[in-house]
């Protein structure tokens, strides 16, 4: 068991493309094992290969909860395959500590990918769940995109970003969802009073950190 080290936002790795897995070797598995590791000792529930300096298509994810047992899900060459609807998520990420900020995500994705035994598997997360979100904001790293990329609001995730000494958001990198605002939007308007729940519990997590 190794616990490694967490790149930080800044650092090029994290935006580089990751490279297919062609061989789930000794090495591979040691590397994942060591992944789910630094994960769980990090109090995360996802991480993906890049974070710890790899540039490999792996990531792992738990998002059981923290007082039961674990559940680790390890995906290898991970190829979202359905992805559907929209919600706004308030994320954060192991690279950017303490950080966190409103985004996009879709609401459904279906995902292929292959088990730390190469055995392929089929995993679907609905209703903009925490797995849902997790999943596209760990496929994300093995594209060198982050979650800020998907922020709702720039001003907003600069102003968090150089509250904890994190460079600013790469405007070059913002990825433009036009579809997913409108749909979040609409949701938001039809629905003003869960709106405004969610809105309260994000100012309640704000206001709890130190
Ligand atoms: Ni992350």
């Amino acid at each position: 068991m190794s616990i490694l080290k967490i790149i930080e936002y800044g650092n090029p790795i994290l935006r580089e493309k990751s490279k297919e897995v062609t061989k789930i070797s000794k090495k591979i598995k040691t590397l994942i094992t060591d992944m789910l590791d630094t994960m769980y000792h990090a109090n995360g529930v996802g991480l993906a290969a890049p974070q710890v300096g790899e540039n490999l298509r792996i990531f792992v994810i738990d998002v059981s909860d923290p007082s039961g047992p674990i559940n680790p899900l390890v995906f290898v060459n991970p190829k979202i395959i359905k992805k559907s609807g929209a919600i706004s998520s308030y994320e954060g990420c192991l690279s950017f500590p303490k950080a966190y900020t409103t985004v996009r995500r879709y609401k459904n994705v279906m995902v292929k990918a292959l088990d730390i035994n190469g055995r392929p598997f089929i995993k679907e997360a609905k209703d903009g769940e925490l797995l849902a979100r997790a999943i596209q904001h760990e496929f994300d790293h093995l594209d060198g995109r982050m979650f800020i990329d998907h922020c709702r609001n720039r001003f907003e995730a600069n102003n968090v970003l150089s509250k904890y000494n994190l460079p600013s958001i790469q405007e070059e990198f913002l990825i433009d969802e036009p579809e997913l605002e409108e749909e979040i939007v609409t949701w938001e308007k039809q629905n003003p009073d869960e709106a405004e729940k969610l809105r309260k519990e994000i100012e309640e997590l704000e206001n709890g950190k130190e």
